[in-house]
């Protein structure tokens, strides 16, 4: 048998927080591939010199993190469709004739935890606009077949226009825009509400975006991507009024199922999935 060990790694700055290695090498070990997975740290000032050495080496695939997965796009040989349209990319393939392929798994993996919930979901609102925003905007207009209304809170307003316009080039659907400051006076409540803002976690824990309370139907959905800590103050303001939360720690997991599983062309081993949940 061939034991030749693939190389893989996630590439951003800073990585001290990433938890990407706990997911993929128990998945290789659990299923005997010859394969490890390093953290590779890249100054933003030297991102391209960098990625150009990675081309001369032997990699097998990369995760891409923040503040990177925009930048990455002119590095690669092709990106997947919907990848392309997200504009954001977290994961490359390198086939065997040393290809790079792009594509966006955090979409899967930000669907993964409602997917029994996208028919019945008409509203959503999103808060942010940035590179998570379009991953999860994107995933809730194709996969939400019955959406009527999308809502985006942001402090930058201009950026999430500009996103609507993307987006209704891909789907004509309404979409209204309100600053967050404001927010306390729209009352137009969402079955699922999104933080895609780093709002609550490292330097911002204990802070919350917007309170999600005000802006959730009854039996509405509060999903923050933060996965630490595991119970933001958005989370927990939701929770104690009766709203079912979600964090980030499945989406974490999902997004890198799913590269794992663009690698090896293997099902991510359920066996890990359930022992990273449980943490
Ligand atoms: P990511 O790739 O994680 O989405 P990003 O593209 O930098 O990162 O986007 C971060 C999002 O969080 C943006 O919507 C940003 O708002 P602006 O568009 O106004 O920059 C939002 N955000 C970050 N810090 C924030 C804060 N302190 N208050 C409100 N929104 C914040």
């Amino acid at each position: 048998m061939d034991k030749k060990p693939y190389r893989y790694a996630v590439i951003g700055y800073p990585l001290g927080h990433s938890i990407s290695p706990e997911i993929h090498n128990p998945a290789f070990r659990y299923l005997d591939i010859p394969a490890r997975y390093l953290k590779y740290e890249i100054p933003p000032e030297s991102f391209d010199r960098e990625i150009e050495k990675l081309k001369r080496q032997s990699w097998a695939g990369f995760n891409v993190t923040i503040p990177f997965k925009e930048r990455i796009l002119v590095h690669l040989d092709e990106v997947e469709t919907l990848s392309d349209r997200i504009g954001a990319v977290n994961t490359i393939v390198i086939t065997e004739n040393g290809s790079w392929k792009g594509y966006n798994t955090d979409y899967d993996g930000f669907l993964g935890p409602i997917g029994a919930d996208l028919h019945a979901l008409e509203s959503c609102t999103i808060v942010g606009a940035g590179g998570a925003a379009r991953a999860v905007a994107f995933g809730i207009v194709s996969k939400a077949v019955n959406l009527k209304t999308l809502r985006f809170l942001n402090r930058t307003p201009e950026k999430a226009r500009e996103l609507a316009r993307t987006l209704k080039m891909f789907k004509e659907i309404p979409v209204y825009i309100s600053p967050l400051h404001e927010t306390s006076m729209e009352t137009i409540p969402a079955d699922l509400v999104v933080n895609t803002t780093s709002v609550g976690m490292g330097e911002l824990a204990g802070q919350m975006p917007v309170n999600p309370v005000n802006l959730l139907k009854p039996g509405g959905i509060a999903y923050d991507l933060i996965y630490n800590p595991a119970e933001t103050l958005f989370l927990k303001s939701a929770r104690e009024a009766g709203f079912r939360t979600i964090n980030g720690l499945p989406m974490l997991i999902g997004q890198g199922a799913r590269s794992f599983e663009l690698w090896t062309r293997r099902e991510f081993p359920a066996a890990v999935r359930k022992q990273l949940c449980i943490g």
